[in-house]
């Protein structure tokens, strides 16, 4: 069965058309990445799936449990950390964690698992603060501790990592792997391409309300086909016009080229450089990465 079955789902906001048939199943044990560009409706559609905003048309179920009609199972299956930061400043951590426990039944017998994850967030010493009392950091770090008060098997993080420091990034993933090793699902969203190119195994891109790739990671990587010429130009040069749609980066001296793995090869390219006049001090050829996957699939940079 899928941890989460994502099935023809349409959003409209108004005249908005946010999610234009979504219609994929995210494998339970897997690490998914779901990417996307600002605005191509990856928070629209974890909020459908957390029970938040709903579906014009279409469903998802967690676990087997449709998100509507099933909704007290599939809210036990699921933990999701929202994007945006909503909380009651008036309580303390305990207090927030406490709570959130409650709404699933749970009482004293949990507090053990409390503690613990107070301690693994680096929560400990500021269990009895009022949230309004805590940096953008510690209130993510709580954020995450209510999802998982009810160590759901299914978590799903939406840009848990944007505006915090590279310590407590580090934190997170290291904690998403710990939970993903002890057999958790975990779906995450983020802008930092190359962490999701290290921790997920599986990925959907979204642009404009589509998915425009869904795939293992390897396979997703194994299709784009070029690599990348990576060269130091002795001077700022003007490039050939026969070089110019291979143009895939230049700035100050480094140039970098994409070359089809089929059509092009390093002599041809060196060859028009040499005979336009232009030298290089350094060259290298490098494997492309999520980055230039998403690029060429979204025709947009990353912004992180
Ligand atoms: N409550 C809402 N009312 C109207 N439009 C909305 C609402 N929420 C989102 N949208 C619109 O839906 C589209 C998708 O937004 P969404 O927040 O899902 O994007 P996203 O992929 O999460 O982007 P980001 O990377 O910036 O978080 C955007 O055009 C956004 O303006
Ligand atoms: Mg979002």
């Amino acid at each position: 069965m899928a941890a989460i079955s994502i099935q023809q789902v349409h959003k409209h906001y108004k005249q908005l058309h946010a999610l234009k048939g979504i219609n994929f199943d995210i494998p339970e044990g897997s690490f998914f990445g779901l990417l996307g560009p600002n605005g191509a409706g990856k928070s629209t559609l974890i909020n459908i799936m957390a029970g938040l905003a709903k579906a014009t048309t279409g469903s998802i179920s967690i676990k087997g449990h449709d998100v509507r009609k099933q909704w007290r199972q599939a809210r036990q299956a699921m933990g999701v950390v929202p994007q945006e930061l909503v909380y009651d400043p008036f309580f303390t951590i305990k207090e927030l964690l406490r709570l959130q426990s409650g709404y699933f039944g749970l009482g004293r017998e949990n507090e053990v698992w409390l503690d613990e994850l107070l301690e693994i967030l680096s929560l400990t010493d500021k269990a009895n603060t009022n949230m309004f009392e805590l940096s953008g950091g510690m209130k993510r770090r709580v954020l995450i501790g209510q999802a998982l008060v009810h160590k759901p098997p299914v978590v799903v993080l939406d840009e848990p990592t944007a505006g915090v420091d590279i310590e407590l990034r580090k934190m997170l993933w290291d904690f998403a792997t710990q939970l993903h090793d002890k057999g958790h699902t975990i779906v995450l969203t983020t802008h930092y391409l190359e962490e999701a190119e290290s921790l997920c195994d599986r990925i959907a891109i979204l642009n404009d309300g589509e998915v425009v790739a869904l795939d293992d990671k390897q396979a997703l990587l194994a299709r784009y086909p070029f690599r990348l010429l990576c060269l130091s130009l002795e001077n700022h040069a003007d490039i050939p016009a026969q070089l110019q749609d291979k143009v895939q980066s230049f700035e100050g001296n480094q140039l970098v080229l994409r070359l089809h793995r089929d059509h092009d090869t390093v002599n041809d390219v060196l060859e028009s450089l040499r005979s336009a006049q232009i030298n290089f001090v350094d060259l290298h050829t490098q494997e492309p990465g999520l980055e230039e996957v998403f690029i060429s699939l979204t025709h947009k940079e990353v912004n992180s």
